[in-house]
């Protein structure tokens, strides 16, 4: 059967997202991000190319490992200024009709139960086409904001966010029955008594009474994104992630490793098909060969390397060192005798090789250039050996980048029977990506909780 490719949106409510520097393009629309119309019209945009869903990333602290400061990120408006995503999506949904949403929070730092009623408050207004991108947080300034000295250890954030989200699925899942709201105006009862209860949720991290304080909504539990790279996290992602974003690794690798996420996802009593796994893509497309790759050289043009380091926490300067020194050297001088002995950089290469890798990394594995076929060959290529089910498409231009592809790769992909011809009316989110319910199988951990039982 052929493969249909899964296609978000990638964005995020900032000038910089991903694409240091593109900012500055004359016509690009990214200074509009606090405008409503630049959503509205993005929404429209997505929804009019056919794209499944817009997936919003998000950071709660600014970037400020790099030259240990804020200021590098705030002259490039790499993330900071932003704006809180979940409150982009109601105004987004009343645009469209099928599009979905993806909408990143983190587990770190704010109680489950405030959530829980603001995501569902999404699952309603959407009618069922929202997501949610579990995020544990990486960056230190953000544990500063929210009251603590220092950031909680990696792996001790993915125990709280296992305990978060076992209070959400007694909220969504558990609290409110299917039969609870009767709107019974004769008899005057709006929902029914012994249909609603508390989840009386005592852990390490939470106390929660209840009941939640929202209806069931379409899919109760949003669509469960993830994108995990570590043992921690990827144990996390094989017992709750539907959607996982895998990173770049070279193409074994990448196989080997959306394999193994299965195999531990099937141990834990899920389906191989219950997770699919999409990368995070560049497609720059032309009515022609030679007018991408003009396109791609202007983009190039613009970006602004210094913009990897900041991103990536680079916890040095290498601009400062001659090229040939190594890390190690280059961190000495410095004397940052705390990141050698943190041993996460790679010490023995050159400054130089250092500086290159983070700027190859950036570029990605998945970054297609050419004329509309060419592009959906390499796409075709990524579905059928790379093994990956979608993308999210990272953004060089708005609103270039999104109308480029649905003017020039759907149609293609479309004629290929890599995308749907149109929306299913009246779909939720998980019902695109899964074809089956709007809500999550029996075998989801969030099930054991359904009519109460497991409170
Ligand atoms: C495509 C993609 C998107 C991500 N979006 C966000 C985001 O919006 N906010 C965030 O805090 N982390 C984001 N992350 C980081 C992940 O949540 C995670 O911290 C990272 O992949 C490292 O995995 P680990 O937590 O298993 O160490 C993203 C990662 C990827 C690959």
């Amino acid at each position: 059967m052929t493969k249909r490719l899964i296609v978000n949106l990638f964005e995020m409510a900032t000038p910089g997202h991903i694409t240091h520097g593109l900012w500055r393009q004359p016509d690009n629309q990214r200074e509009r991000y606090a405008d409503v119309a630049y959503w509205t019209e993005l929404a429209r945009i997505a929804e009019d190319a056919g794209f499944d869903a817009i997936f919003l990333a998000d950071v709660v602290g600014a970037y400020d490992v790099y030259d240990d400061a804020f200021e590098p990120a705030l002259e490039r408006g790499l993330q900071i200024p932003n704006l809180d995503p979940m409150l982009l999506v109601a105004a987004m949904a009343a645009v469209t009709d099928h599009v979905g949403f993806g909408v990143t929070f983190s587990t770190t730092y704010e109680p489950p139960f405030a959530f829980a009623r603001r995501m569902a408050t999404l699952d309603h207004l959407t009618g069922g086409r929202v997501g949610w991108n579990i995020v544990t947080s990486y960056l230190p300034n953000a544990a500063r904001n929210f009251g603590l000295a220092d950031q909680i250890p990696h792996d001790t954030r993915y125990e709280i966010a296992a305990e978060y989200v076992e209070v959400l699925y007694k909220l969504w899942e558990g609290s409110w029955d299917d039969d609870a709201v009767v709107v019974d105006k004769d008899a005057g009862v709006y929902s029914r008594p012994g249909s609603v209860r508390a989840i009386d949720h005592e852990g390490e991290h939470f106390r929660v009474a209840g009941p939640h304080l929202s209806e069931p909504s379409r899919q109760r539990v949003p669509v469960l994104f993830q994108a995990s790279a570590s043992k921690a996290g990827i144990a996390f992602a094989a017992q709750h992630a539907e959607v996982l974003f895998t990173a770049d690794r070279p193409p074994g690798a990448l196989e080997r490793n959306i394999a193994a996420i299965r195999d531990e996802s099937v141990r834990q009593g899920r389906r191989p098909d219950d997770t699919r796994f999409l990368v995070m893509a560049t497609v720059i497309v032309g009515r022609t060969e030679q007018e991408a790759r003009e396109k791609a050289e202007r983009y190039r043009s613009f970006r602004d390397p210094e913009g990897a380091f900041i991103h990536m926490s680079v916890p040095f300067h290498p601009l400062d060192h001659p090229a040939e020194l190594t890390v190690r050297e280059a961190l000495e001088r410095e004397g940052r005798h705390d990141v050698i002995d943190a041993g996460a950089l790679p010490l023995h290469l050159t400054v130089g090789q250092f500086a290159r890798a983070v700027d190859e990394a950036w570029d990605s594995r998945f970054f297609a250039v050419g004329d509309p076929q060419q592009v959906a060959d390499i796409i075709e290529g990524w579905l059928d050996d790379d093994g990956i089910d979608g993308i999210n498409l990272r953004q060089y231009h708005s609103f270039d980048t999104a109308r480029d592809f649905g003017e020039l790769v759907v149609p293609e992909l479309r004629r290929r029977g890599r995308m749907r011809e149109r929306y299913e009316p009246g779909e939720t989110l998980r019902e695109r990506i899964f074809g089956e319910g709007p809500r999550l199988p029996d075998r989801h951990p969030a099930a054991r909780y359904r009519g109460g039982a497991g409170l």
